[in-house]
């Protein structure tokens, strides 16, 4: 049995102060959560304060945005997977697609920061996901199948394990347009089919598949309960802690 992931992907919002109030409220309803695991996943700027205002709540994870493949060195404005794991970061979200269409991250670049995030055991949560042109000319497979391969090149069995992969449709991010539960499971049975063609059955069962792309309260049970559909990324809804609270909870007993 898989446990359900649900992340707050809170891209480039939330200063040090409003990440200690959501947190603060948060740990009003899911303080002692363990059947769900939660992870928040702040800009770098606030992490520390995240960390600060979770303080004994260790059942809650945190996670980085990005980061770059290298160890240490001159790489100015970057940050490496040992930073993260200095400030006790335990997931870093890799290619997500506003990394791969604003930043230019192809999937040699998401594969490198990947392997660099399990040399340092960080755990990587990696977005793929194709776009609505794609979608339209039949092309959903080819280019999942793609992306997969190409992120996720040269990992053992035991890396893929503790990856988390995060299907994104590009068309359903902050549009307000989430997939239909049909259109992900479809996804997310795609994905699970191909991690069984890359590796074996035990690691393809094993792999947690977050859905992503205008998640809310009110979708997120009927997507969550979808056979491979094992959590959620969301952003737009993650910013409110009333809202990211109903989504976790929506994830228990599905
Ligand atoms: P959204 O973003 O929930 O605002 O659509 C999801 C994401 O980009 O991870």
């Amino acid at each position: 049995m898989r446990k359900k992931i649900v992340a707050a992907n809170w891209k480039m919002n939330m200063t040090q102060a409003e990440s200690a109030r959501f947190v603060e409220s948060m740990l009003l309803d899911l303080g002692d959560i363990t059947d769900v695991e939660v992870v928040i996943v702040p800009p770098f700027t606030a992490i520390a304060k995240v960390m600060e205002a979770l303080g004994k709540a260790q059942n809650i994870k945190v996670g980085g945005q990005n980061m770059y493949w290298e160890k240490n060195g001159p790489f100015t404005g970057e940050i490496s997977a040992a930073l993260l794991r200095d400030l006790f970061v335990h997931y870093v979200v890799l290619g997500h697609s506003e990394r791969r269409t604003l930043f230019g991250e192809t999937d040699e670049i998401v594969n490198r920061k990947v392997r660099a995030a399990h040399e340092a055991t960080l755990r990587p949560i990696v977005c793929i996901g194709e776009t609505l042109q794609q979608r339209d000319r039949g092309n959903v497979d080819k280019i999942l199948s793609i992306q997969l391969r190409g992120s996720l090149a040269g990992l053992t069995p035991k890396e893929l394990q503790e990856t988390v992969i995060a299907y994104e449709p590009v068309w359903a991010i902050g549009t307000g347009r989430n997939a239909t539960p049909a259109q992900a499971q479809e996804a997310h049975a795609f994905i699970r089919h191909t991690l069984h063609q890359m590796a074996d059955e035990t690691t393809a069962e094993r792999v947690r598949i977050q859905y992503g792309g205008s998640v809310k309260p009110e979708n997120a049970g009927e997507l969550m309960s979808q056979p491979d559909i094992d959590g959620a990324l969301v952003g737009g809804a993650s910013l409110d802690p009333r809202s990211f609270v109903q989504i976790v909870k929506a994830a228990r007993d599905r």
